[in-house]
């Protein structure tokens, strides 16, 4: 899915997994191998499973499901039935995908699908497969369909409940299906397909077109309907309910054990570290490391919030001078990440080897990562991650700890909606990605405590009129960065020499493509010029206008 290196050499996380992700390295140092899928959740909510057929919309498909409050998983079109048996299983859905059903080698459907007598939903390539399985024809359509067109109900169907009789949809095919198998009709049909969607007596439904883009104005109904009247879920999937079954497995996998959790201020630790606390209170440790690279108060608000508030017992290591030394006269951006990356893992080893008997760690890891480790070409998660941090070192050998991974089986808007479940501040919730580095790579060139001030300075500034104009949320990252180019300017009767400060905000649905945020000009001279007379040493300010790709998000 993801090839680290296909955009040069960057890590294309984000937000605290950076983390997590040191955390796995060192553990994959130290002998152990982490394991995709070693801890399913338990078999309560109702799931629908999605066969992914290699589409490039199952993940959206999974939102999809989920949006409408029932439980959904991704896995693999071969998936053996032994892998998601214990599931509560209310339904199949089989997503789109490249091949043709006639093709040699063409991924097939297994045999469960057909066996178990629960409703399945074929999306595209899934529906010409329930028809190719079934012993229907699909032949290469004479015209091919892409883009917008409009279907036409041919019978009543639940599927089309509450839904007018001609439906705009996006189509996406070549095949089209020319007999279907026996037991099925035609329910929709448009021009160019005689059969845009099929079904049986029996639940088996397929659709020519995909309801999971935007682009199917009312897809989210008709997969509702799938949901709901077809596979009669109760839609009972729902932030409070994850909190308390979350809650209960945890305090069973944990028992009287200790358990320890790095938390980094980020959305995912918090919510995970959390979770661990109200199922285990004192049992659980955090530890946070102040590595000098945050933002203005960030440690201090991390502090207010879990030890204060929360009453975590957590143990605060302000590491600043320690790393501020590894980092002194660096100037490559990857130097960088190497050396704040292990240097972590080395506080962290002192500060968890300190509490002696450790039992469990607590990780945020979220499900775009698991998916992304499953399909990735190595299946091994961890190194495609963060290839650039494999030279850190490892836990202490005798720590062989468990893994809690609370967020596993959650997307980010979900965990999100968990901790305002958790009650956690919104501010810490909705909190915009921060780079594991963190203000390392937006200096720069060497990172030194004073150009580390001015950055600050600077961020605050932007933070304080974004958040005023109410964009905070809409954004998906806003900071400042600051280059090493120094301008001339004149203030007052004097001529300045100083730091030229480039403004990055932009906006993005997710970090692997984001474009420059078009911010009223307004906005944009208030922060250059608050920037300018407030930050000493700071004389003008420039604004990145470069989408992603070709820039990254971070200028180093
Ligand atoms: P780029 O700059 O590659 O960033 O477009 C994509 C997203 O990842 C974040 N980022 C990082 N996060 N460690 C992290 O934890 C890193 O080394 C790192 N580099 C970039 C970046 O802030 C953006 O959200």
């Amino acid at each position: 899915m993801t090839d680290p290196d296909a955009s040069g050499h960057r890590v294309p996380t984000s937000d605290d997994i950076e983390v997590s992700t040191y955390l796995e390295i060192a553990r994959e140092k130290s002998g152990e191998r982490p394991t995709l899928s070693d801890e399913p959740p338990a078999a309560g909510p109702e799931t629908v499973l999605v066969l992914d057929f290699g589409s490039q919309y199952s993940m959206l498909i999974a939102r999809r499901i989920r949006e409408c409050h029932v439980y959904c998983e991704i896995v693999p079109y071969n998936a053996p039935w032994g892998e998601v048996a214990h599931l509560n299983l209310k339904g199949f859905v089989l997503s789109g995908g490249p091949a043709s059903v006639y093709a040699q080698g063409a991924p097939l459907a297994p045999s469960y699908i057909f066996e178990k007598g629960l409703p399945v939903l074929g999306i595209c390539y899934g529906m010409q497969l329930l028809a190719h399985q079934l012993g229907g024809r699909v032949s290469p359509g004479e015209k091919h369909e892409y883009g917008h067109t409009v279907i036409h109900q041919a019978e009543p169907t639940e599927l089309f409940s509450d839904l007018p009789p001609a439906i705009p949809v996006w189509m996406s095919h070549g095949d089209q299906i020319t007999q279907m198998p026996s037991g099925f009709r035609s329910l929709a049909y448009s021009d160019n397909a005689p059969v845009a969607v099929m079904g049986n007596d029996h639940g088996m439904l397929g659709l020519q077109f995909h309801p999971e883009v935007v682009h199917t104005p009312q897809g989210k109904q008709i997969i509702e309907n799938f949901l709901y009247r077809v596979c009669g879920c109760r839609g009972d999937w729902t932030a409070a309910n994850f909190v308390s079954e979350s809650i209960d497995r945890i305090s069973e996998q944990v028992g009287t054990g200790h358990v320890i959790c790095a938390l980094s201020g980020g959305v995912d630790s918090a919510v995970a570290a959390t979770l661990v606390h109200r199922a285990v209170g004192d049992q659980l440790t955090c530890i946070f490391v102040n590595n000098g690279l945050l933002r203005r108060e960030e440690p201090e608000r991390v502090l207010d919030t879990f030890r204060r508030n929360l009453k975590m017992n957590l143990i605060y290591v302000d590491a600043t001078d320690r790393f501020l030394q590894a980092l002194a006269g660096v100037t490559d951006p990857e130097t960088k990440r190497h050396l704040v990356g292990e240097e972590f893992i080395r506080v962290f080893e002192e500060e968890a080897g300190k509490l002696g008997h450790v039992d469990f760690m607590v990780q945020g890891t979220t499900y775009p990562d698991v998916i992304e480790s499953a399909s990735s070409p190595t299946g091994d998660g961890a190194a495609a991650k963060i290839k650039t941090h494999h030279n850190v070192g490892g836990l202490p050998s005798e720590m062989k700890l468990g893994l809690i991974e609370p967020l596993r089986y959650l997307f980010k808007d979900e965990v999100r909606q968990v901790g305002l479940a958790v009650e956690l501040p919104e501010e810490m919730v909705f909190r915009q990605p921060f780079p594991g580095p963190g203000l390392s790579i937006r200096i720069i060139g060497e990172v030194t405590p004073e150009k580390l001030e001015t950055l600050r300075a600077c961020d605050w500034v932007v933070m304080n009129e974004i958040k005023k104009a109410k964009l905070y949320r809409d954004l998906w990252q806003s900071f400042a960065v600051l280059t090493d180019s120094r301008s001339v300017g004149v203030m007052g009767d004097f001529r300045t020499y100083g730091h030229v400060v480039a403004l990055r905000l932009v906006t993005a649905e997710d970090a692997m493509t984001a474009d420059w945020a078009r911010l009223p000009y307004d906005l944009l001279a208030r922060i250059s010029s608050r920037m300018v007379n407030e930050v000493p040493g700071v004389n003008r300010v420039v604004y990145d206008i470069t989408s992603k790709p070709p820039g990254t998000i971070e200028w180093e």
